[in-house]
């Protein structure tokens, strides 16, 4: 355990270096694995969750090296249908996406997989998963029903379906997407709320035959199985996600101005910008641009009042990741943020509604807590001197020590070494613009 205090900093300025989209990343090495020939990845994000992906795929015999010389990754691409049973359990660590996805991914393929995880990934919904893939013909083992360690027996005559998405989730599209690329026919998604397309662009990007059209259900995706994807170049850019805490930290410290080059703005993100734009914060988004299938932009952000704001349940798939943070926008804005139709950040790596009350209410900042809601009273100077439970998430860990950066008082976090899952290089990005840390072995 790695236990950091985050100290009152006078200001954050310059320029942050923000790691490689996750989205992207994850699906740069499953895609690439399924094309013909080699598949090279530059900025690839280097962290656990990420190269979790990268042993699972080594272990179903892809072959995947890193170029040292020029940090770019290869992926020796097996073809559509192309993988091979591991002999060896596949270890998915804290990451909800690479688990999700590559059992779609092997669901077409004629073996036996078997998948666990850490303890947070093992108590969180892989039903979501399991019922779409199982109406395609796979089948399941499980103790703990719905829940990992799963096997998952795979066949390569899956049928294609149409499936309408009952919880907006781009995990849950992109693993039946996966599914389907070795599925003869065509597998439909429908979406009633729309979330990231990153799986469908790479698709197009690689080759695919894939449509999206507007129907009365909502938006469908549809797949024609077994393309001949060929191999490609993929520059994987900027995660937002990752960016939104040097957004946030950069808003609400007096005198703070930070710029961020390169990251993504797919539409299916973008709810932070949008929602502290209606809060009063000044973003400025330059040179906006196309890159492999991606809209990708630089994002200058600055100090601002901000004032609190409803953020309703429509826009949650475009910012689900980014209610933490926006927890701490909201804990120095004037008056009340409330967050709508939010229970789906009660199965993220911790239960989010939960720890960040939790933690917003050890740092004396009032908050009400429903089944789907959040509502944040906001204060003129958070009071901090606590210590805040992670239990074990990565984003509760950046977030409050965001927080800590504008307390009266310093804060303490109990566990950084989960940040490793999506942003390796936090403390350094945060401390190179003016964050002041300090750090003791737990
Ligand atoms: C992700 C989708 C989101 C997000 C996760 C990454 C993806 O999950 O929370 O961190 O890469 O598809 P859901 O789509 O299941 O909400």
């Amino acid at each position: 355990m790695i236990t950091v205090t985050s100290h009152f900093s006078e200001k954050v300025v310059g320029e942050a270096l923000i790691p490689g989209d996750k989205s992207i990343s994850h699906r740069s090495l499953m895609i690439g694995a399924s094309a013909i020939g080699e598949t090279k990845v530059k900025g690839l994000l280097e962290s656990d969750d990420v190269i979790a992906t990268v042993h699972a795929l080594r272990c179903l015999g892809v072959d995947i090296e890193k170029d040292e010389k020029n940090g770019v990754w290869i992926i020796s691409g097996r073809g559509v249908g192309g993988l091979s049973q591991s002999n060896k359990i596949l270890d998915l660590g804290n990451s909800g996406t690479a688990a999700r996805l590559l059992m779609g991914m092997v669901a077409s393929h004629p073996f036996s997989t078997l998948f666990s995880g850490d303890s947070s990934l093992c108590s969180r919904p892989m039903d979501r998963v399991l019922n779409p893939l199982k109406r395609m013909g796979a089948q399941f083992g499980e103790l703990n029903i719905g829940y990992l360690p799963i096997t998952v027996f795979g066949t390569d005559l899956l049928k294609p379906i149409t499936e309408v998405l009952k919880t907006p989730s781009a995990q849950v599209k992109s693993a039946i997407l996966l599914a389907g690329l070795n599925t003869i026919g065509k597998t439909t998604i429908i979406e009633k709320q729309s979330t990231r397309d990153h799986t469908e662009n790479m698709l197009l990007d690689f080759g695919a035959e894939l449509v999206v059209e507007e129907t009365e259900e909502g938006k469908a995706v549809i797949l024609t199985g077994q393309p001949e994807l060929l191999a490609n170049n993929v520059y994987v850019p900027a995660d937002l996600s990752s960016a939104a805490f040097i957004i946030v930290a950069a808003i609400i410290i007096p005198g703070s101005s930070v710029l961020i080059r390169n990251v993504c703005l797919n539409d299916g993100r973008t709810g932070i910008l949008e929602t502290l734009r209606e809060m009063g914060g000044k973003l400025e988004i330059q040179n906006i641009r196309e890159s492999g299938g991606e809209r990708v932009g630089d994002v200058l952000a600055s100090y601002s009042n901000l004032s609190g704001v409803t953020v309703p349940a429509s826009r949650a798939p475009s910012m689900i990741d980014e209610y933490p943070i926006l927890s701490i926008a909201a804990a120095c804005a004037s008056g009340k943020t409330i967050f709508e139709g939010v229970s789906e950040l009660r199965v993220k790596e911790s239960d989010r509604l939960a720890t960040v009350s939790l933690g917003l209410n050890s740092c004396n900042i009032k908050v009400l807590e429903t089944e789907d809601s959040l509502t944040i009273n906001g204060v003129d100077v958070p009071e901090g001197g606590c210590k805040i439970m992670t239990n074990g998430d990565h984003r509760i860990a950046m977030a409050f020590l965001v927080l800590g950066m504008i307390a009266k008082k310093p804060i303490t976090v109990d566990d950084v070494s989960m940040i490793e899952t999506s942003f390796p290089k936090f403390l350094d990005t945060m401390e190179n613009i003016g964050a002041k840390f300090s750090r003791e072995k737990g």
